[in-house]
């Protein structure tokens, strides 16, 4: 069970979840946090580089230490972050965003956040689990490879009654909210407490997507997720399941 947290923030750093690892090795104990106001070498999945320019975003990674986990429930912890940082932004400042399945959250076909959940084994077991979020908060552009597919809290709320968000109460926000939501999940180790309420808010849910699998590449229809967090999708009646890993869910006309 999730408890305390013990903050800490940096300006600079290369990575939060490098930082978070590297305490995890000099035996830090569950519920560290840190925050960055700018990350030099942010990490996306699949060796992807995450923009977090300085002041204008979130980073934060937490330290987990989950006891007699199985290796197989560790990706679920994605899913579970996901729902937090959906429930934080809908919470503080109305934002009804979806889950762009597995780790990505997104408004108005935008993203607007990604989760990058990383572990490590010792002796056969999972001897920590580093959660990393990123949150673009105050970011007006975005260099142009991913302009068209980005989008921050400020540029959201602009859209209608305007306001600004603020990086420190997100960042508390999306803690508690993970909180609540991990120590569900912990109980049964997958999606039993919250796949209906995952659901709700799946992009996509019923509608073409594209699996872009490094093998094969195919048109599918998204159907929900099954309680290990896996996406449900359906091919030519048949049901199959995608699991995390080196595999993007594309809406058919783009990113969403
Ligand atoms: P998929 O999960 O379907 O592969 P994706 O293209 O968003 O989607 P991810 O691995 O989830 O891939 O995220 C990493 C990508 O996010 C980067 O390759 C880059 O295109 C994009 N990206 C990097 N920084 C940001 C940011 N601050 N805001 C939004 N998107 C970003
Ligand atoms: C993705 O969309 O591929 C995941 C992006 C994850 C970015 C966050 S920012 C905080 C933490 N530190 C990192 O280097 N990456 C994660």
């Amino acid at each position: 069970m999730l408890k305390d947290y013990c903050f800490e923030y940096y300006e600079s750093v290369d990575s939060t979840n490098d930082r978070i690892k590297a305490r995890a090795h000099a035996d830090e104990v569950q519920g560290l946090v840190i925050s960055a106001g700018q990350q030099t070498a942010g990490k996306g999945r699949i060796g992807r580089k995450w923009e977090s320019p300085s002041h204008d975003s979130i980073a934060t990674s937490l330290l987990l230490r989950p006891e007699e986990i199985s290796l197989d429930a560790i990706p679920t912890i994605t899913v579970v972050a996901a729902m937090a940082v959906r429930d934080a932004l809908y919470c503080l400042y109305g934002l009804d965003g979806q889950i762009k399945w597995p780790n990505d959250i997104v408004l108005d076909g935008k993203k607007i956040c990604g989760i990058l959940t990383e572990m490590e084994l010792k002796d056969g077991k999972v001897w920590y689990v580093v959660v990393g979020i990123g949150v673009n908060v105050h970011n007006k552009n975005f260099p142009k490879e991913i302009a068209f597919k980005a989008t921050s809290v400020d540029l959201e709320l602009a859209k209608s009654e305007g306001g600004q968000g603020h990086r420190n109460e997100l960042t508390n926000e999306i803690w508690n909210s993970f909180k609540k939501y991990y120590n569900i999940f912990i109980e049964t180790q997958d999606m039993t407490g919250l796949k209906e309420e995952y659901e709700k808010h799946l992009a996509n849910r019923g509608n073409r997507v594209r699996i872009e699998a490094q093998e094969a590449s195919y048109e599918a229809t998204a159907i929900g997720i099954n309680n290990r967090g896996e996406l449900i999708v359906e091919v030519d009646g048949e049901e199959r399941i995608i699991r995390t890993g080196e595999v993007s869910v594309r809406g058919i006309y783009g990113y969403i």
